[in-house]
């Protein structure tokens, strides 16, 4: 305990997982993520908006099932299932089993018709949405010494580095093909395991669609010094695995994609399920103010979830599991 409290070097994959998910991780604390960040999910209720009217779309396609799961999966405190419930038709909000997935404790106050797991339900029919949790699941980071050689970066709980081994075995293969580093000082984060975790997920889905929302980048665009970041109190700082701050990096969603997913950017996603951010017209003023205040403030919200630089350059990557084509057809990507 001494030799880690002063600073055992360990992969950050190790570190991180301690520092988030341990006793202490910062994950398991009272506050909860949105005490630290603001996702999609807190910027505004429009966004579960969507998620419903996705679920809808969804329940249209697998021909209104008598059970329609909904899982929100790193569920945070639950704010998103308990949107996407407030924002469903009655009728479908009567089918739809909601279930939040999450490694912290149930919250107090949270609607009792949500069931709280640990892991995702088996052999669901329906939907399931993880918001901003394939960016922290952790990895390992590499980088590239004076030979092009990527080794393992390690790390102390005070968050200083040091190069170790060489990348071997599945995670230089993934290097190798999602990720190649050559100059020196280039860095990586090795994404198998959330490959691993997205692919575990949605094999819980027997009929119906996996969706996993992230700051994403693609294989023709990789920042070339990874992007590792901390982040506490709303503020970005440094990556220091102590379980003082939250510890991210960007998701490499294209090696996460299986067959017969499609990615496409939450400005596009959202837009096909109706959100825009065009401002309402200037008459309305006029004709009925309260309902012009009312969609300025829509307009400004959408545009807050769909803003290029911002939220609205997110990766949705949709996984289609046994649902026809013609289901998903307007949330179109590449
Ligand atoms: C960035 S927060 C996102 C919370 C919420 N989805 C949102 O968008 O506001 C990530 C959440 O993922 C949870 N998490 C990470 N790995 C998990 C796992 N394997 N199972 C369940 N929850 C997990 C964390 O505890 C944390 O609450």
């Amino acid at each position: 305990m001494g030799q880690r409290l002063s600073g055992e070097w360990r992969g950050w994959r190790a570190a991180a997982e301690e520092a988030l998910y341990g006793a202490d991780g910062f994950y398991r604390r009272p506050e909860g993520p949105a005490a630290h960040f603001r996702t999609s999910v807190h910027a505004s209720p429009l966004f579960a908006a969507a998620v419903a009217r996705l679920l809808c779309l969804l329940d249209e396609a697998l021909g209104r099932p008598a059970e329609l799961t909904f899982v929100d999966m790193a569920a945070g405190r639950g704010e998103l299932v308990a949107g996407v419930l407030d924002a469903l038709p009655g009728d479908v909000a009567a089918r739809t089993r909601a279930c939040a997935v999450e490694v912290a404790g149930r919250p107090p106050n949270l609607d009792p018709g949500i069931e709280w797991l640990a892991e995702p339900p088996e052999k669901i029919t329906g939907l399931l949405f993880a918001n901003e949790w394939l960016d922290n699941v952790p990895v390992e980071v590499a980088e590239a010494d004076a030979d092009g050689v990527p080794r393992l970066v390690l790390v102390r709980r005070d968050g200083t580095e040091r190069l170790g081994e060489p990348v071997t075995g599945t995670d230089a293969a993934w290097l190798e093909r999602w990720w190649p580093l050559s100059a020196e000082g280039a860095r990586a984060e090795i994404g198998a395991p959330r490959d691993s975790a997205w692919a575990a997920a949605v094999a819980t889905v027997e009929r119906g669609l996996a969706v996993a929302v992230d700051y994403a980048h693609r294989a023709e665009a990789r920042p070339p010094f990874g992007t590792l970041t901390g982040f506490r109190a709303g503020r970005e700082c440094a990556p220091v695995p102590d379980g003082s701050c939250d510890i991210t990096a960007h998701v490499a969603l294209d090696a996460c994609a299986l067959p017969g997913a499609r990615l496409l950017t939450q400005r596009d996603a959202l837009r096909a399920l109706g959100i825009t951010g065009a401002r309402p017209p200037l008459t309305l003023a006029s004709t009925d103010p309260t309902a012009y205040v009312r969609a300025l403030a829509h307009a400004g919200a959408a545009a807050e979830l769909t803003a290029p630089g911002g939220l609205g350059d997110f990766g949705w990557l949709l996984q289609p599991v046994g649902v026809p084509e013609a289901a998903l057809a307007g949330l179109e990507g590449s």
